[in-house]
């Protein structure tokens, strides 16, 4: 019996790819950017299952081009590149890597807090570029952490494990906004799930981990920044297009807010020449919340299970659309 073929779109950890080669037949995208849309759609035509990246548009159209393809393998948690209902509705499987980033997003997302807090965007440059000259009673002047009020927007796993960490480590008050409260979060730290505009009002650091759907889209925009304290610092470790960058670039000029880190922006990269770059209250890093050896080897282990398992048939072990097993394609 023929191996099932499986097309890569980017190498990924071997503890991944070699699992998969065991059992299936790989064509692997060797390139550090992505395959172009058209490369994608003609190399997963014959293809049984497909490992795609967050950079990877998957649409009805792709699929329409791959009649045997039978799983998505998203290796990412977020999902918003996969049209997961056009996927569903013609028998396809997606499975995405839950849990196993959720540490080390949460750190990033500290490390991005402090960082906005603490001037260190500003103090680095400024080192480095000569504007160090000595030891400035009113230079560098950052935001204190301990005791303040934190503004998780979104406490599922990754905001849940952000604010842990801020509450435990800085006895940061832990406000809340979500669709769904969350037992273990008001219990564990006392948290307080407010309606979002309260939130916003009454945050000293707000922290977006909400996933990017067409409700959430530009959710922080003018107003928003309008209703945070001018001492606030936002922070988005979840989707750039949360985000109206032109109204944060506003905001951190005009002293709306205090400062921002931001771990994801739109589009990525972001070109070098952008407003935000220029502004010293601005942190960015380029999309490396789950960049860690340990997390990337994770996420490549249950990539390759998911896969796997929906190339064989078998419930996928984290599985985006359950709701497809009775009609997958055989
Ligand atoms: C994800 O998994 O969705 C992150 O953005 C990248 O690891």
């Amino acid at each position: 019996m023929s191996r099932p073929k499986v097309f890569v779109s980017r190498r990924i950890p071997d503890e991944g790819l070699n699992a998969i080669r065991a059992a299936c037949d790989v064509d692997l995208w060797p390139d550090q950017l992505p395959p172009p849309a058209d490369e994608l759609k003609r190399r997963v035509a014959d293809c049984d299952g497909l490992v795609s990246l967050l950079t990877d548009r998957i649409d009805g159209a792709l699929l329409d081009a791959a009649p045997k393809l039978k799983v998505v393998s998203n290796y990412a948690v977020g999902f918003n590149n996969v049209d997961v209902a056009a996927c569903t509705a013609r028998g396809v499987c997606v499975g995405n890597t839950p849990g196993v980033l959720t540490d080390a997003t949460a750190d990033i997302a500290v490390t991005l807090l402090l960082a906005a807090a603490r001037c260190i965007g500003a103090g680095t440059a400024d080192a480095k570029n000569g504007k160090w000259l000595t030891w400035e009673p009113l230079g560098w002047l950052g935001q204190d952490l301990a005791g303040r009020t934190l503004g998780i927007v979104g406490m599922g796993r990754i905001g849940f494990a952000a604010a842990k960490r801020l509450h435990h480590g800085w006895g940061m008050k832990v406000l809340y906004a979500d669709q769904f409260a969350n037992a273990a979060a008001e219990k564990e730290l006392g948290a307080q799930r407010v309606a979002f505009d309260d939130l916003l009002a009454q945050s000293d650091f707000v922290s977006a981990h909400v996933d990017l759907n067409p409700t959430t889209k530009g959710m922080f925009g003018a107003a928003q920044f309008a209703k945070m304290k001018r001492t606030a610092v936002f922070v988005n470790t979840a989707r750039g297009p949360l985000v109206d960058q032109t109204a944060l670039a506003a905001a951190l000029r005009g002293g709306t807010i205090f400062a921002a880190g931001l771990d994801v922006t739109d589009p990525e990269p972001l070109p070098t020449d952008h407003e935000l770059y220029a502004l010293p209250n601005c942190v960015i890093v380029p999309h490396i919340a789950s960049a860690t050896v340990g997390t990337r080897n994770a996420m490549a282990r249950l990539c390759a299970n998911n896969v796997l398992a929906g190339v064989k048939g078998d419930p996928l072990p984290t599985w985006v659309n359950p709701e497809v097993a009775d009609k997958r394609r055989a």
